[in-house]
């Protein structure tokens, strides 16, 4: 057996009759020796059922139907119809360290597949696969996926759907027989991409219970599956959604497939958290091993389309006095892009706008300490754009089509090398001539007809936006991206390895959003997700809310301002003061600590926190979304400290909601001395809430 093992999980594989089948995935075990691992093999080998073939059911990690399997396939394609069944041999199985390399081959489909599984010190497990067209004729791939197999506790999948201004919503169902299917083929991973799928028990919550995410690291189409056969097996799987025709492989090539990226926790969701943020911070080139997250102010809300310089100076006086840290101007500064119906793909500084150039402001902007981003969306085109007058051809369609509108544009074909040269040359060239740290990368509409020369080209298109990005890094190191796409439509595992920052969505109303930030952050961390306080008004939902409740929302990511900040009012700017000074004190420990989600606190109120590694910080938030139940014993604990070591807890009196119901405070208000035993098991007296007001505790190690 091959087993591969970190502190908290376990994936044990066997090899026998040319095939390797998965043993066990889940809680770690102790290491097998030669009698475990028969006995091991003996104790979970399967019946042959009634009515079934003469085989035993296997949890093969190519899952073939010539083997007797009858569930849904790993791989699937042909050669102009024929070689469609698959047989593969497992020809090698050689692991290292935590990590196994299996080659299969099928000699009469003439294909090989390589399977690696790389088991992190973070109990995240990496799957890549490539498959090899061995043969001399084309081979028409209609599909490869990875599929893990699920324990029998697994009763329930948790995934996620959304829209824009409302992403990342969860559902969760219970696992019927046949197929829970998740599929996006929207050319982008999308709002409504499941970020992750995550099978799990009814009874698992955030702080117990056991969990299995498994996601694709990939920002176009995408297949999240979990299945339940009548044999008894259960599986998790998850694969590149590819359109007919889109991988052809001619002798010799091979499919390279997104990596999938799975974990295992017995301490409930949060445990999948902190095994994804332990694995992305692990990176050598995570971003707050470069810096600290500065705080950004976004000028999309405050001004829209009317970009001009004295306008935006003030709002940039405002900002130096609040301590911004980077100011971004959004849409609207190049070519004739007035209005969203006009200029992308121009991305020449508009000299109707900007008549100096964007010199003289971002110096402005520079000479004050705070930094200086811009926006682009260099995969769109507007019709009404020179570009497209020049090369009406390098939109994706369907030959002799043009595909619907989205926002009044088309998608521009990068994987055409002109086009691709053309973004990446005038990006290049406005990065060049200005001193511009980050960029904000929007994708307002999705890919209808991803179709290049005849062609479908999710994929091409995918790997060429990466390939932009690396390149655009390349030549300006240092340089910051920040994914977008119509809010947080391309947020996912894949673009974390290109980008530096997601727009986590537009929604900015903080009652609505504190939903999209709770399951965003479920796999990526809170210093990758931006997170702004929009103006006294929200301009999506158009509700009113205590610029504390807006703030409180903004605290736990990337966080920043979207608003025409001389709008403010003083006590609005004194509360804008202090989020920021707040930020910057705890940010280095909110972007590198443990998140803890109250089980006991749900429904009409929210409580989450980040506690440090070293467990002598942290940082908790109480949020009040509607009225409360009663006035009395709301009593809040704090979990994820150390319960020997006793804690100043003080409430942060800057930003939390400035009124109540209640006619004096509880008796510990503002700050006590607990230990995390007494914090975690007794916990503090609320005070009486109001709807839509929050708190925030500071707590430190005496
Ligand atoms: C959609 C983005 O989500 C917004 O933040 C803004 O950048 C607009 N596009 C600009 O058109």
């Amino acid at each position: 057996m091959i087993h591969l093992s970190q502190s908290r999980s376990s994936i044990i594989f066997e090899e026998g009759d040319e095939t390797l089948s998965i043993v066990h995935w889940g809680k770690k075990i102790a290491s097998l020796d030669g009698n475990s691992e028969k006995a091991l093999s003996a104790a979970i080998h399967k019946p042959h059922f009634h009515g079934g073939l003469d085989v035993a059911p296997r949890n093969l990690v190519l899952r073939e139907h010539s083997r007797g399997f009858i569930g849904h396939p790993s791989l699937r394609g042909h050669r102009a119809g024929i070689a469609a069944s698959n047989r593969f041999h497992l020809k090698s199985a050689t692991q290292k360290d935590q990590t196994l390399i299996a080659i299969f081959l099928d000699s009469i489909a003439e294909l090989e597949i390589e399977l690696t599984y790389s088991l992190t010190e973070s109990d995240v497990l990496l799957i890549d696969g490539k498959v090899t067209n061995k043969g001399a004729s084309d081979y028409f791939l209609e599909h490869f996926l990875y599929w893990l197999p699920l324990a029998e506790q697994a009763d329930q999948v948790l995934d996620f759907y959304g829209h824009w201004t409302k992403e990342r919503q969860p559902q969760r169902r219970d696992i019927g027989y046949g197929l829970t299917s998740r599929e996006g083929f929207e050319g982008r991973s999308g709002h409504d991409y499941t970020i992750t799928q995550i099978a799990l028990n009814s009874s698992t919550n955030f702080r117990s219970g056991q969990a299995w995410s498994l996601a694709m690291a990939w920002s176009g189409n995408n297949i999240h599956h979990v299945e339940r056969l009548i044999d008894g097996s259960k599986a998790i799987g998850a694969g590149e959604y590819l359109l007919p025709g889109e991988v052809i492989l001619k002798a010799g090539e091979s499919y390279i497939a997104p990596r999938a990226v799975a974990s295992f926790s017995d301490t409930g969701l949060d445990g999948i958290t902190a095994n994804h943020y332990d694995w992305i911070r692990s990176r050598s080139n995570h971003i707050t091993k470069v810096r600290p997250r500065p705080l950004t102010l976004n000028m999309w809300e405050a001004v829209y389309f009317n970009h001009s310089f004295e306008g935006i100076k003030k709002i940039v006086d405002k900002a130096a006095e609040l301590g911004v840290e980077r100011v971004v101007l959004d849409d609207g500064w190049f070519g004739s892009r007035r209005n969203d119906r006009l200029g992308l793909g121009d991305w020449v500084v508009s000299k109707d706008v900007w008549p100096d150039g964007l010199q003289p402001i971002i110096k402005y902007i520079n000479d004050k300490g705070i930094e200086f981003g811009l926006w682009f969306e260099g995969e769109m085109v507007n019709a009404d754009s020179d570009l497209y007058r020049a090369h009406p051809d390098w939109i994706l369609q369907e030959p002799g089509r043009i595909p619907v509108e989205g926002r009044w544009q088309q998608v521009l074909d990068i994987t055409k090398e002109g086009a691709y040269n053309h973004v990446l040359n005038q990006v290049d060239t406005v990065l060049t001539e200005n001193n511009i740290a980050y960029i904000k990368w929007d994708h307002n509409r999705h890919l209808s007809d991803p179709i290049s020369d005849g062609r479908p080209v999710v994929r091409k298109q995918t790997e060429a936006l990466y390939r932009l990005f690396d390149e655009l890094k390349r030549r300006h190191p240092g340089l910051e991206i920040e994914s977008c796409a119509s809010g947080g439509g391309r947020v996912d595992l894949g673009m974390i390895e290109h980008a530096d920052r997601f727009w986590t969505s537009d929604q900015n109303d903080p009652l609505e959003r504190q939903q999209i930030q709770r399951w965003s952050a479920m796999v990526i961390p809170p210093e990758f997700l931006g997170t702004h306080v929009g103006p006294t008004v929200g301009h999506q939902m158009h509700r009113t809310h205590d610029i504390s409740f807006r703030a409180l929302n903004a605290l736990f990511g990337h966080a920043g301002i979207e608003w025409n900040v001389t709008e403010a009012s003083d006590s609005e700017i004194a509360v804008l003061k202090s989020y920021i000074a707040f930020y910057k004190k705890h940010r280095a420990l909110i972007h590198s600590g443990d998140v803890v989600r109250s089980d006991v606190i749900q429904g009409n109120a929210q409580m989450y926190g980040t506690v440090s590694k070293d467990k002598k910080q942290a940082v908790f938030t109480y949020m009040q979304l509607t009225s409360l139940d009663n006035f009395g014993p709301l009593v809040a604990t704090f979990d994820g400290l150390d319960p020997h070591v006793t804690y100043r807890v003080s409430i942060n009196e800057g930003i939390s909601a400035p009124e109540f119901l209640q006619k004096a405070h509880p008796g510990w208000w503002p700050t006590v001395d607990l230990t995390g035993e007494q914090l975690a098991n007794i916990g503090l007296q609320l005070p009486v809430m109001k709807p839509e007001t929050g708190l925030i505790f500071e707590i430190s190690a005496l």
